[in-house]
């Protein structure tokens, strides 16, 4: 492939994208950012591909954004690119499900890129933290949003302000992590996951990841509002007649994705 900073692979309906820059501990550079950003686009637009998965090659996952590469820039280079929306939020955009598999450090940029997936699994290696502190900054790509709704203010303050890195324990009893494994079962278990999912009827799994988005976005009456109208609206699909007659004939589902 033409990627430079990746390495991006397919195992059946799965979509896998690796973070490779072993000499930064896969710092997010603009190379990898935009790069990263063609790999969603990519596999958003494969009928093939069910679910992705985001993760980093070596002892990283992603070690944040690029420090040399931030350093010498000034505000009004950052407050006029929008540094560094344009090529870091296309994650966020994506309707196909994301895992983030995160193998050892997750900081800053690292951290908040592991939240922007729908889910993180991580190995008992993973170490997760918000050090901008540490630089003079704090977190510009959601760190304090995401992180502040998904665990809460006492600990997303306490990570953000001490610049601490919290382990995969720690991440799994704070609910940041969905699931922990050994490291050499880390990839093979998210697999697993990926797969079951990308084999569901691909629009219930779509409408599935946007209304769990939309709780984030909305009041709860209007999130229930918008889920009932998902759901009657799946009743329209093939996979919805499917998935009822299977489990009444005591079979399994074809889904189709229609
Ligand atoms: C550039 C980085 C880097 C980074 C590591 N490296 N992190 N280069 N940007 N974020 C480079 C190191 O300079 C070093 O290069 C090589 O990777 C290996 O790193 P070491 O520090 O030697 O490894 P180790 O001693 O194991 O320490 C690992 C570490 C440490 C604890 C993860 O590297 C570290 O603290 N990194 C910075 C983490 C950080 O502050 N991230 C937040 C960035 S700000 P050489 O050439 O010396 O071998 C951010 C803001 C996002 O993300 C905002 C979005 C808009």
């Amino acid at each position: 492939s033409d990627y430079q900073c990746l390495k991006v692979e397919t195992r059946g309906r799965v979509g896998i994208i690796t973070m490779y820059r072993p000499e930064a501990l896969n710092a997010l550079n603009n190379q990898l950012t935009s790069e990263i950003t063609a790999a969603l686009r990519a596999f958003e637009a494969d009928p093939n591909i069910g679910a992705m998965i985001l993760t980093g090659d070596g002892k990283a996952f992603a070690a944040g954004a690029d420090i040399k590469e931030m350093q010498p820039k000034t505000f009004s280079v950052v407050y006029s690119e929008e540094f560094i929306t344009a090529t870091w939020e296309e994650l966020t955009r994506t309707r196909k499900p994301v895992i983030a598999a995160v193998n050892g450090f997750a900081l800053g940029g690292g951290c908040e890129f592991a939240m922007m997936c729908d889910t993180i699994f991580a190995s008992e290696k993973a170490k997760f933290g918000q050090p901008e502190i540490k630089l003079g900054v704090i977190p510009g790509s959601g760190g304090t949003q995401r992180l502040t709704r998904f665990v809460g203010k006492a600990v997303a303050m306490d990570m953000i302000l001490t610049g601490r890195m919290i382990d995969a324990e720690e991440a799994l009893r704070i609910g940041l992590v969905a699931r922990v494994y050994p490291p050499e079962q880390l990839m093979e278990e998210t697999i697993k996951a990926a797969e079951q999912i990308a084999n569901y009827g691909a629009l219930a799994v779509m409408a599935a990841k946007e209304t769990v988005n939309r709780a984030y976005e909305t009041t709860m009456s209007e999130g229930v509002r918008f889920e009932r109208r998902l759901f009657h609206g799946l009743f329209g699909t093939a996979d919805q007649q499917e998935g009822m007659a299977a489990f009444l004939e005591k079979r399994e589902a074809k889904f189709t994705g229609r």
